[in-house]
């Protein structure tokens, strides 16, 4: 049975919802509400206060002043128990997960099914396995949370959440470490959870996908309340989305400036990542942005990894200016000029209890130590230059970075990288979880990089940023580079069918 909007009943409301910290307003007098059954998605710039606020519902943070309605009853703050007693889980931002344990462990951390006494391994495991199944999820679950790959941990997150059976979920960022693909099989378990009868608050920065699943849209603006859009015939207006987010409209599709290209800086020769791989073969030019384009576990990823010595490589050349060089590890990589910045940012990327200024000047600097000295003012310059070319939102540059919002600190991650004098950036996933104006930014720093003569590798699942920014795009299937498309043959049909091996021998095949 289909129930209409106006009869459906009122699980959630926050009113007024006022939350500060040391300098910062991050909810001001937030106002939202949530139906019975109903996907209610929350979107905003980085920094807008999304986080805040499902953490105020889940008890994490106390409010400053407001008020919280479940079932109509009435709380001026919730704590961790409560929130869970009234039926409300919440999947976090941040990866709250014990890399040591097993993912059944993880599931059940605090809610260990025993029997006699003993915590009864077998009959978690077979819950687990249960709830694996129906949600289409495939994980190893003997594994442990450090062997597997961040979409693969992210499953496991949504796995726990679901493990109080709750009534209403909330899901921050849940598909931002997902392709395209996996993110779809997200927002399937999504709709089947909802269609369950629990009800759903759901952050993300795809706004497509927000455009799909959600029944109404808040957009959330410096912790205020801007709007909220009816989206039950998923017929939302994106642009009206984006000009309530940043305030003004913005142009989502920048494309790189056109420069001369020079001659190739960087090839890799017959890499072989294990001795039955194919062998992969890439150069880059000066100014030019190498797109790599492939499916979920294409080995893009590995391939980027076995360049920079990040994993071991079997045999197979790395040249740079015209000189064979050898990289052992990220860190000889950076004494060559190459930056690697990685999928997996804010565990391998971060100090997360250092200032935000440390982070940025961190590697830079650990370059420049080497027979130069600092210099100050130079750093302090540059270091403002791209907090306000990134639009990084703190309270001050001596900010812990574990106290930006989540999109903030993939900011610091990324402007950390900028800082160097590298003259080959190697991006995975660059602009995962930042929001539209941010990405624009960054796509601008890119050309300049460019422009400079600086050379970009960047990975990316996010079929429209890797077709207006690459001047070439390397197609990645099974560990192979497929095809090289050159500028005029780049077109989202053209990567999808050599992703697929569509196209064989001049042949066009069907994929069944
Ligand atoms: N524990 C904290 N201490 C100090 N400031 C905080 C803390 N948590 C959040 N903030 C600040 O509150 C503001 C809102 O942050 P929040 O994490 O809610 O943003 P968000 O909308 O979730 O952004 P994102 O899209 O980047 O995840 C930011 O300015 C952030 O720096
Ligand atoms: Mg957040």
């Amino acid at each position: 049975m289909v129930i209409m909007m106006d009869e459906k009943k009122l699980v959630i409301e926050m009113r007024n919802i006022v939350k500060t910290f040391p300098g910062v307003t991050a909810l001001n007098n937030m106002t939202i509400d949530l139906y019975e059954g109903e996907i209610h998605c929350l979107v905003g710039e980085n920094g807008a206060g999304k986080s805040t606020l499902v953490k105020v519902l889940s008890g994490a943070y106390t409010p400053d002043s407001g008020e919280i309605y479940v079932d109509g009853k009435k709380y001026y703050g919730m704590n961790s128990l409560l929130s869970r007693d009234l039926g409300i889980s919440i999947i976090y931002q941040e990866n709250l997960l014990v890399p040591s344990m097993n993912v059944v462990e993880n599931v059940f951390v605090g809610f260990e099914l025993s029997n006699k006494g003993f915590v009864d391994k077998k009959k978690m495991k077979g819950y687990v396995k249960k709830q694996c199944d129906e949600l289409g999820i495939q994980l190893n679950l003997d594994k442990t949370i450090a062997s597997l790959s961040v979409a693969e941990q992210q499953y496991v997150k949504i796995l726990k959440a679901l493990i109080t059976k709750p009534r209403i979920l909330i899901m921050d960022e849940p598909t931002s470490m997902f392709n395209v693909e996996d993110a779809g099989r997200v927002l399937r378990i999504v709709k089947n959870i909802a269609q369950k009868g629990v009800s759903i608050i759901y952050i993300s920065h795809f706004l497509k996908e927000v455009a799909q699943i959600a029944d109404r849209i808040t957009v959330i603006r410096d912790g205020v309340h801007v709007r909220t859009y009816d989206n039950s015939n998923n017929d939302v207006d994106l642009d009206s989305v984006v000009c309530d987010m940043v305030g003004r409209p913005v142009d989502m599709f920048y494309k790189k400036e056109e420069h001369p290209i020079g001659d190739v800086v960087f090839e890799v020769e017959n890499l072989q990542i294990s001795r039955d791989a194919p062998p992969v073969n890439l150069s880059v030019r000066k100014g030019e942005i190498l797109g790599i384009a492939g499916m979920v576990g294409s080995g893009r990823t590995e391939i980027a990894n076995a360049i920079v010595g990040a994993s071991r490589k079997h045999s197979g050349v790395v040249r740079f200016h015209g000189r064979a060089i050898n990289v052992n590890s990220p860190r000889d990589s950076i004494s060559h000029g190459i930056a690697y910045i990685t999928e997996d940012r804010q565990k391998l990327g971060l100090m997360l209890s250092g200032s935000v200024t440390e982070n940025l000047t961190i590697v830079g600097l650990d370059k420049k130590f080497k027979g130069f000295f600092i210099n100050v003012k130079s750093s302090v310059r540059k270091v403002i230059d791209i907090i306000n070319k990134l639009q990084i939102k703190m309270a001050n540059p001596m900010q812990e970075v574990q106290n930006l919002s989540g999109g903030n600190q993939q900011k610091v991650v990324l402007g950390k990288w900028l800082f160097t004098d590298c003259d080959l950036f190697i991006f995975d996933e660059p602009t995962r979880g930042i929001d539209v104006n941010a990405k624009a930014e960054f796509y601008k720093i890119m050309s300049e990089l460019t422009k400079l003569g600086k050379s970009i590798i960047m990975i990316s699942s996010d079929m429209p940023e890797l077709i207006s920014m690459s001047d070439r795009i390397a197609v990645v299937r099974k560990g192979r580079v497929e095809r090289i498309l050159e500028k005029e043959e780049i077109s989202e049909n053209s990567i999808i069918r050599y992703a697929l091996e569509v196209v064989k021998n001049g042949e066009n095949k069907h994929v069944s």
